[in-house]
């Protein structure tokens, strides 16, 4: 099936799927010498899991990365680097009733017109258990971004129509929805409460912050930088919209107010979002993706079945109340990535 490869240099294939053994990714291109350790990629993981959260599913996943190859003595050599993680939690058994129904909101419909068969166990390929790979190829490629002392977080600021009026980044840590204003961080968990007792379910924006990035990353014309982060962004689940710099807004402004004229001291603002013309711009790169509800409700719907005929469900199981914060981390890894195979390349033509 292709479609699972990501990156131009530093190049990622993942693979696996929700109920499967296990899930892993391939990463071909990481540069030799790099330390990495197997904690690198657990600690990343560790933020991907279930469980800081109301709005998490309660599937308890340990997520233990093993690396199968292409890491010697604490350093990478140079050649393919697998990384792999066990599913211990899988249950397929919940998910038998749904065999033969399409679940409004997810990919079940669109497999089957796809491929004509799909693997109903928890939304197979396309289930949020695939992002574990993408988080474990990101944790590398920040190690790369880290030496070049590039430093990528994403945050929640708005979770079910609660907004974060600041952006203290340094409690981001703090709270259980990763927000940088603690009163609606505080807010947002009772929002997440009193929806899961409806059986229901939200969504919210996540902002992803990349500081340090050098100019010049990116390439035109179909490889601009800003493209290759919003299809990277786009690539996950539940993502609905991707933004950048003023985004949504610039449409609204006039060119007097959205410039960001240029001083010999630097950039007097940042509407641009840190890139120009597909190219980083030397300033910080600030994305907003916006992540729609969870699609899998107790809420009673309509829906069809394999032959057509109409039908209610109501999805009981263990489900996430809302992708955020569990989604933050794929960002951020997303991110990595793009930034770190742009990195390469322009080492590559300098
Ligand atoms: C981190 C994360 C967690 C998710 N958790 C769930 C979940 O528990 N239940 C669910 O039905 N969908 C969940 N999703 C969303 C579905 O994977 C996604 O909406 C579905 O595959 C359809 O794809 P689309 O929303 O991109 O169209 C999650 C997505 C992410 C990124």
């Amino acid at each position: 099936m292709p479609g699972n490869t990501f990156g131009k240099i530093f190049k990622i294939t993942t693979w696996g799927e929700s109920h499967g053994p296990g899930v892993g990714v391939v990463i071909d291109g990481c540069p030799p010498r790099i330390p990495l350790e197997a904690k690198d990629i657990q600690a990343l993981l560790d933020r991907r899991r279930p469980g800081g959260s109301p709005a998490s599913t309660t599937r308890r996943e340990p997520d233990q990365a093993v690396i199968m190859s292409g890491v010697f003595e604490g350093r990478t050599t140079g050649t393919p680097i697998l990384i792999m993680v066990h599913n211990k939690d899988a249950s397929a058994k919940a998910y038998e009733p749904l065999a033969d129904v399409f679940r409004p909101g997810h990919g079940d419909i669109t497999y089957m017109a796809k491929y004509g068969i799909r693997d109903w166990r928890g939304g197979g390929r396309a289930s949020a258990r695939e992002t574990v790979a993408r988080v474990a190829a990101g944790a590398v490629a920040g190690i790369l971004l880290e030496k070049e002392k590039v430093a990528v977080r994403a945050y929640t600021i708005e979770l079910g129509g609660v907004q974060a009026a600041e952006r203290r980044l340094e409690v981001i840590d703090q709270n259980m929805f990763y927000c940088p204003d603690d009163p609606a961080a505080q807010e947002m968990e009772r929002r997440v409460r009193s929806v899961r007792r409806k059986g229901d379910s939200i969504g919210g924006v996540v902002e992803v912050l990349a500081r340090g990035v050098p100019r010049g990353l990116g390439d035109p014309v179909f490889d601009k930088l800003d493209a290759d982060l919003a299809g990277a962004l786009m690539g996950i689940g539940a993502v609905k919209g991707v933004e950048i710099g003023s985004g949504f807004q610039a449409p609204r402004m006039l060119g007097s107010e959205n410039n960001d004229q240029i001083t010999p001291r630097g950039f007097l603002s940042n509407n641009a979002g840190g890139i120009l013309a597909g190219i980083s711009n030397g300033d910080d790169i600030v994305i907003r993706v916006a992540v729609k509800p969870i699609p899998s409700i107790l809420i009673e719907q309509q829906t069809i079945d394999l032959k057509g005929n109409p039908r209610k469900i109501s999805i009981r199981g263990r489900h996430d109340v809302a992708a955020i914060p569990r989604i933050n981390v794929v960002c951020e890894a997303m991110v990595n990535l793009v930034l770190a195979d742009h990195l390469l390349r322009q080492k590559a033509i300098q």
